[in-house]
């Protein structure tokens, strides 16, 4: 190991002289470390995800290797320590209830330790927010690398993607595919660790991380198992060095500006709607609140840049053979600020202008070419006042302007209870309402606002309808869903009033959701709601009594404006 001295380090306990260094360091050579390999040099956190119950994060230790050849490479000493892991097929009631406490964990992790700053390794949907959310409060120079998109899998001759499980299923709940089949997707579908290899929630915050420079340029893309993912993370290690020892803290990187950006490049790349969430979460942690207004003065004219899986038609492997995320953001010119900070702590001009190859062909279109404007938009109105979202890219154009009578359930249950039943009144026009799996409702917004389509109408060959959820959906589904409407039915939003047949009105040109029933009438049904019931305790009492609503990012309400000094 280089020895480097440092001037005033957090890490400085393991060169203190003084019974405190002494313990500190007597410590570490529990571990085979010797006094002159802790002393004097930036100490490097790896704030590991790495589980067995998280598929997607199970291959974050090979990265934390590199992370950490690269951290002693450039002079650091690196130390590894595991988190809370958040995983998308496991955790219940949804992953989103457990995102603030997994950045609880993080920023008291980074805050209590000795550390100069820290690489954080994530990937599954919730832990790179939760990752960024907490390094942000905790305010420590901060850098992400994340796990990296999976294999695509193989059925005969077809590839297969994340994305392609809900048409499947689909089409096996109607019979137009055998059980036979049906298994042999099963054990084809996921080839190998990393995250769902299409443009979802996981791939979104790696690209969202990018562009908030949280991360290095380019590497949201790498493949999970590819070499050159080790080699993003062994930079990576050489880069959180000099982020620690320029002390640039994440309140320094993470503006309003850069979440501007990064809601721009997720537009642009047809990204999850959960991104959306996540900024506004960041955004009240910055102190700099989005509201309906703002997302939508945001949003304005980003054209849909990328056409990728799932709401086009390339892989990601296709869009990161063209640049990856620094050739969208070259594309979207003027609609991204490049005097903020890339993960190299340089401004975005210079790696725009020395290194993204942007050619538009492909998996990635010219932004005047595109047909396509903004890959998600803000709907308002009197269905939901604070708002609601929409995925453009994925859904049918033709439903984005649409008027029909409503067909309500009342939770998951009620929905796989009543959704294929033969005897339910609903025709193609039908809108179809899922209330009461909100933030406090679900609880943590489970991702079931892909409202399947009923059986009848499959058979019949509909493959897309006008659904309206408080709830949220995987970012690898597409379709013509509203989610995250605001309030939620659970505080008594006006979604808890919608009953069968009430004609609901969608303008996603004017932006607008609106419950098509008198006002004197909906006082009515509102006064006779009742409240839902409190738990006693535990988290679930904290976060039934903390969690904000959707458009202020399901953050805790005592978490916000939090960057420490
Ligand atoms: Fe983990 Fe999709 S399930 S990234
Ligand atoms: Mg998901």
């Amino acid at each position: 190991m280089p020895q480097e001295s440092v001037s005033q380090t957090t890490g400085e306990l393991f060169s203190a002289k003084g019974f405190d260094g002494f313990l500190a360091r007597a410590f570490m050579t529990a571990e085979g470390f010797s006094p002159e390999a802790v002393g004097q040099r930036p100490v490097i956190g790896i704030a590991n995800s790495w589980s067995e119950l998280t598929p997607c994060n199970a291959g974050l230790r090979e990265l934390a290797a590199a992370v950490k050849r690269g951290v002693i490479a450039a002079g650091g000493f690196p130390l590894e320590f595991p988190t809370i892991s958040l995983s998308e097929p496991y955790i219940r009631p949804s992953s989103l209830y457990l995102r603030n406490l997994m950045a609880m964990d993080v920023e008291e992790m980074i805050t209590s330790s000795p550390i100069d700053g820290v690489v954080l390794l994530g990937g599954c949907d919730k832990t790179v927010p939760a990752q960024l959310m907490g390094a942000y409060s905790a305010n420590r120079p901060s850098l992400t690398i994340a796990a990296g998109p999976r294999a695509l899998g193989r059925w005969g001759d077809r590839e297969l993607t994340t994305d392609d499980i809900w048409s499947l299923s689909d089409d096996h709940r109607a019979g137009l595919l055998s059980d036979e089949d049906w298994s042999c997707v099963e054990t084809c579908l996921n080839d190998s660790v990393g995250t769902c290899n299409v443009m979802g929630t996981a791939t979104t915050m790696a690209i969202v991380a990018e562009a908030l420079g949280m991360a290095l340029p380019g590497s949201a893309l790498l493949p999970a198992t590819s070499a050159r993912r080790r080699a993003a993370a062994e930079k990576t290690g050489r880069q959180i060095v000099e982020r620690a020892r320029a002390g640039l803290t994440p309140s320094q990187v993470v503006t309003r500006e850069a979440i501007w950006n990064a809601i721009r490049v997720t537009a642009a790349c047809g990204g999850s709607t959960n991104a959306l969430l996540h900024l506004a979460a960041l955004a009240g942690r910055v102190g700099e609140p989005l509201d309906t207004g703002e997302l939508r003065e945001c949003l304005r004219g980003v054209p849909l840049i990328t056409d990728v899986r799932p709401a086009g038609d390339y892989h990601l492997s296709d869009l990161d053979a063209v640049g990856g995320a620094p050739a969208v953001i070259a594309e979207l010119g003027d609609l991204f600020d490049t005097t903020q900070l890339a993960g190299t702590d340089r401004p975005w001009s210079e790696i725009i202008v020395h290194g993204a190859p942007v050619r538009t062909s492909g998996a990635i279109r010219s932004s005047v070419s595109s047909a396509r404007t903004a890959g998600l938009a803000v709907v308002a109105g009197t269905l939901a006042p604070d708002g609601a979202v929409v995925k453009c890219a994925g859904a049918d154009e033709r439903l984005l302007r649409h008027c029909g009578p409503a067909v309500v359930f009342d939770g998951v249950e009620d929905l796989h209870d009543r959704i294929d039943d033969p005897n339910l009144e609903v025709t193609a026009d039908s809108v179809l309402v899922l209330r009461g799996v909100g933030p406090v409702g679900g609880p943590g917004m489970p991702e079931v606002g892909a409202i399947p389509i009923p059986k009848t109408l499959v058979q019949a060959g509909v493959r897309d309808m006008v659904r309206i959820s408080d709830a949220r959906m995987s970012g690898t589904s597409s379709g013509t869903m509203i989610l995250h409407a605001c309030p939620e039915a659970a505080v008594g939003g006006p979604l808890a009033l919608v009953r069968d047949g009430d004609a609901v009105e969608l303008d996603v040109h004017a932006g607008r959701l609106d419950l098509l029933v008198d006002e004197h009438e909906l006082e009515a049904r509102r006064a006779r709601l009742s409240q839902a019931k409190a738990p006693s305790r535990g988290f679930e009492r904290l976060h039934h009594e903390h969690v904000l609503q959707a458009s202020e990012g399901c953050d805790f309400d005592f978490l916000r404006s939090g960057a420490r000094v």
